[in-house]
């Protein structure tokens, strides 16, 4: 049984998870609203949200795990990065301050692993090893060849903004609420515009690699359109739809790519990270499938792809089952 915590951005997560993927307890305290007036995360409010909430946090999850104190789990995990350094410490104190105090092993998780292994809990029949990931958060955009725990080789890469960073600056373009991530807001926005409303490049459709590329066309659409154009809401969701679209068939034809190169072994295909919690792309992945190749696609619950407590905890539990801890001095 492991206590997970995570602190990496603005989300306080915290879960108590049994190495059988059973889910014991969680709780998560977001930050969307202290963030909202400031268009974005800002990393000091968030280092001091995350000490006021970790508390609470941790006790909450630990009673609806029907425990009376961290006394009672076997583990305690943590993310040590990548994320915030002033945040990460905060998760990481704490951590180390429950594992020395009770005697408990500690887990170093590093939180990309633990998006990826999310899917090993969430996701049945858990995908085994080896497996591509498309790992797309507000941090990465990457695709993996994921061997096991610890081993991840890189195929491809963002060659300049993550899919959730892209999200979250069209988001802020279009004066959507961009508290938590500007992407639920623009998928909904999104749903009630035409995808050919803006024509938009996809980017790189020439280049033969795996790497991703958003360009700034967005931001010319908006600003060549007129005052009054823009503020219609016919326009704005036309821009979110048509840019959803092109951002989308970038990743779809990446895809494509990397299946036509590298076959069907592996044969499965994960989606891990917070934009996988988006349903258009959760929709229109499975496409290279579709087009002949034996894929399985595979994508943990939408609350399971945006940070929290059990992906950390999961993720340590698949490393204690192969003796693997850390020494708290970590
Ligand atoms: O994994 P995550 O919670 O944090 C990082 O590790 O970065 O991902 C957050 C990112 C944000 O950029 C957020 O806008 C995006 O994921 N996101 C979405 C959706 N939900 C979260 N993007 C598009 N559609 C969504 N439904
Ligand atoms: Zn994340």
């Amino acid at each position: 049984t492991v206590l997970g915590i995570e602190t990496s951005c603005d989300d306080t997560g915290v879960a108590v998870v049994r190495s059988d993927g059973e889910i014991l307890g969680e709780a998560i305290a977001s930050q969307a609203e202290l963030h909202e007036a400031w268009g974005g995360v800002v990393p000091g409010i968030a280092r001091d949200a995350h000490r006021d909430a970790l508390g609470g946090a941790v006790e909450l999850a630990l009673r609806r795990a029907g425990l009376s104190s961290a006394a009672e789990v076997d583990a305690v995990a943590v993310t040590v990065g990548p994320g915030l350094e002033i945040c990460l410490r905060v998760g990481c104190e704490e951590a180390v301050r429950l594992a020395t105090a009770h005697g408990k092993a500690f887990v170093a998780v590093h939180h990309l692993e633990a998006h990826v292994l999310m899917a090993r809990l969430a996701c049945h029949p858990p995908p085994p090893f080896p497996f591509l990931t498309l790992l797309t958060s507000g941090g990465h955009c990457q695709l993996l060849l994921t061997r096991g725990i610890g081993d991840h080789q890189v195929i491809g890469s963002t060659l300049d903004d993550a899919l959730g960073e892209a999200y979250d600056k069209v988001a802020r373009l279009l004066e959507l609420p961009v508290g938590g991530g500007g992407g639920p807001a623009l998928e909904s926005l999104a749903r009630e515009g035409d995808p050919s409303a803006t024509p938009l490049p996809v980017p790189m459709r020439n280049k033969p690699s795996f790497d991703f590329s958003l360009k700034t066309a967005v931001r010319l659409a908006v600003e060549r359109a007129s005052e009054e154009e823009r503020a219609s809401p016919a326009f704005r969701a036309g821009v979110a739809a048509s840019f959803q679209n092109a951002a989308l068939r970038h990743l779809e034809m990446r895809l494509t790519r990397a299946r036509d190169s590298l076959g069907c072994a592996p044969d499965t295909l994960v989606l891990s990270g917070g934009v996988a919690a988006n349903a258009e792309l959760r929709r229109r992945t499975p496409s290279p499938r579709d087009d002949g190749a034996p894929w399985r696609m595979v994508v943990p619950p939408p609350r399971l792809c945006t940070d929290n407590g059990v992906m950390v905890a999961w993720a340590a539990a698949e490393r204690l089952k192969l003796g693997l801890t850390d020494a708290p001095d970590v």
